[in-house]
């Protein structure tokens, strides 16, 4: 097995500030850096730093930028929705290039189509250089929930009761939507490099089922174990019990 390596920080606080410096690291060395992004609560900070280092001077011009995921039946500009999330904490503060931001578009009537079309425009890309996930409390990464398989490539899925309870502060109390397209384990994987984030002790749980459990698609975070280059960046509270 590859070492993966672990990097454990104090705090939120510290974990979304050295996650920003990454991703600035490789939007400032690579030429046209592919990225592809997370949302949820864990990556606010990050987002809320990038935008700060774009005030530096940081530009993300020249930068492909994808998403992970967004759910099924919500018109684009619905405020739950993961393009309006995007937009909101990062895209409208910053300098990317609209013609090089996507994301899934879930108001697709042939969300298979659309799946298809998203993975044909990663690979149109070039693939990704950089991908920074969270994780689910079930272990799920992008909406990929327990059971899929490791070779999974962008689809539609339908998503676990509980993904929908944790996600409801999203639509005012009420379940998120039951679908979601979302980039499969095996896109992910293809990614140059890996960056999974978790912070707080509500997250330790998978963060150790992925990190030292059996590697297997029931935990789909498992799946990066494997890979050549990634990094687990934690707060002490949900990586603090990793042997490291
Ligand atoms: C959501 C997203 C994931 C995210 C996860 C954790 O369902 N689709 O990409 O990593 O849940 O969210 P949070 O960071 O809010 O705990």
């Amino acid at each position: 097995m590859i070492p993966l390596e672990l990097r454990l920080v104090e705090d939120y606080e510290s974990m979304s500030r050295e996650a920003a410096d990454l991703v600035a690291d490789r939007l400032r060395r690579e030429p046209e850096p592919v990225l592809l992004l997370p949302t949820g609560g864990t990556p606010l900070g990050m987002y809320r730093r990038l935008v700060e280092l774009h005030e530096g001077g940081l530009s993300f011009s020249r930068a492909t930028l994808f998403n992970l995921d967004e759910y099924i039946g919500l018109p684009p500009q619905h405020p739950s929705s993961y393009r309006a999330y995007m937009h909101r904490e990062l895209y409208r503060h910053v300098d990317a290039d609209p013609r090089r931001v996507h994301l899934p578009d879930g108001s697709a009537v042939d969300t298979e189509a659309e799946a298809a079309r998203y993975e044909a425009e990663i690979e149109a890309a070039g693939g990704v250089d950089l991908c920074v996930l969270g994780i689910g409390r079930n272990g799920h990464i992008g909406f990929n929930e327990p059971g899929t398989p490791f070779d999974a490539r962008t689809r539609p899925v339908r998503l676990d009761g509980s993904t929908r309870r944790a996600n409801a502060r999203d639509f005012g109390g009420e379940d998120a939507p039951e679908k979601a397209i979302t980039v499969g384990p095996g896109t992910i994987f293809d990614a140059r490099e890996v960056l999974l984030l978790a912070s707080g002790e509500p997250k330790a749980a998978a963060v150790a089922a992925a990190l030292e459990g059996r590697v297997t698609q029931d935990v789909p975070a498992s799946a990066l174990r494997g890979h050549p280059r990634f990094t687990l960046l934690a707060d002490r509270a949900a990586g603090g019990g990793l042997s490291g």
